[in-house]
């Protein structure tokens, strides 16, 4: 969610009158995914390197957590959306550490969207704590070092039982991961736009999965082999397409 500062300067503003900008566009993004169906929507709103920016804006960004969730923590539960924090929260104040744990608690048993928020979340940290907890199951004799693959290592990450994401948006003109979900995003469409945040609207949800709907995925199979699938009227995504 790149553009907030930009924005609020393009308007004379504080940095933070963008990321205030930026709660309406996670509304809208919320909105739109749990009306159109769409099964997890993982907002990367803080990483484990924004605690470098100036102490007052880390601040704002906290509180903007905090109120955002006391706000809207039951309008999402009562529209079925299933919330989660993905992330190292031991860093954030016990006041906030307790409204995530009660908003995770109260949308537990919801099937609708899954809403992601990753706070200070690092894919590096991901993947390290996965491997963290292979290894105290290796030493604690529960698993063998040789049955570690792929799928073992995958269950021991933040999002192990949602899919792989299918597209990846970041706006604001960077073209980076920046650190976001490293081991996940290896299949996944990325999609890139110049598009500030806090403009970020349903239009321009809908024109990046339109951009995606356009795209042939492979997963390392030909053409041929993909469009004799579609043929077949089978959809990609239910092919055994990652062996
Ligand atoms: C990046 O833009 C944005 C962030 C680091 C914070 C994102 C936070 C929000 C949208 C609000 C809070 C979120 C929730 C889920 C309640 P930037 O500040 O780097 O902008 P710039 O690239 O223009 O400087």
């Amino acid at each position: 969610m790149d553009g907030n500062g930009r924005w609020a300067r393009n308007r004379l503003l504080p940095r933070t009158a963008g990321h205030m900008a930026g709660v309406g566009s996670v509304r809208k993004a919320v909105e739109w995914c749990a009306r159109k169906g769409v099964k997890a929507l993982t907002l990367f709103a803080f990483s484990s390197e924004n605690w470098r920016r100036p102490e007052q804006e880390v601040s704002v960004l906290m509180g903007l957590f905090l109120s955002t969730l006391e706000k809207e923590t039951r309008k999402l539960h009562e529209n079925n959306v299933r919330l989660r924090v993905i992330g190292d929260r031991t860093a954030f104040a016990p006041e906030l550490q307790a409204r995530i744990a009660a908003a995770e608690k109260l949308t537990a048993g919801n099937d609708g969207l899954n809403l992601v928020i990753a706070a200070n979340y690092g894919g590096r940290w991901d993947i390290a704590q996965a491997a963290r907890r292979l290894a105290e199951r290796v030493q604690g004799g529960g698993i063998r070092a040789e049955d570690i693959n792929p799928d073992l290592f995958q269950s021991e990450l933040c999002l192990a039982d949602l899919p792989e994401p299918d597209l990846f948006i970041r706006t604001g003109g960077e073209r980076r991961i920046s650190n976001f979900l490293l081991w996940q995003l290896a299949y996944t469409e990325l999609y890139f736009t110049a598009t500030l945040w806090p403009d970020f609207d349903e239009q321009e949800l809908e024109r990046a999965i339109d951009d995606y709907a356009g795209r042939q995925r492979r997963f390392g199979h030909t053409s041929e082999q993909v469009e004799a699938w579609a043929q077949s009227a089978g959809s990609v995504s239910q092919r055994p397409l990652r062996t």
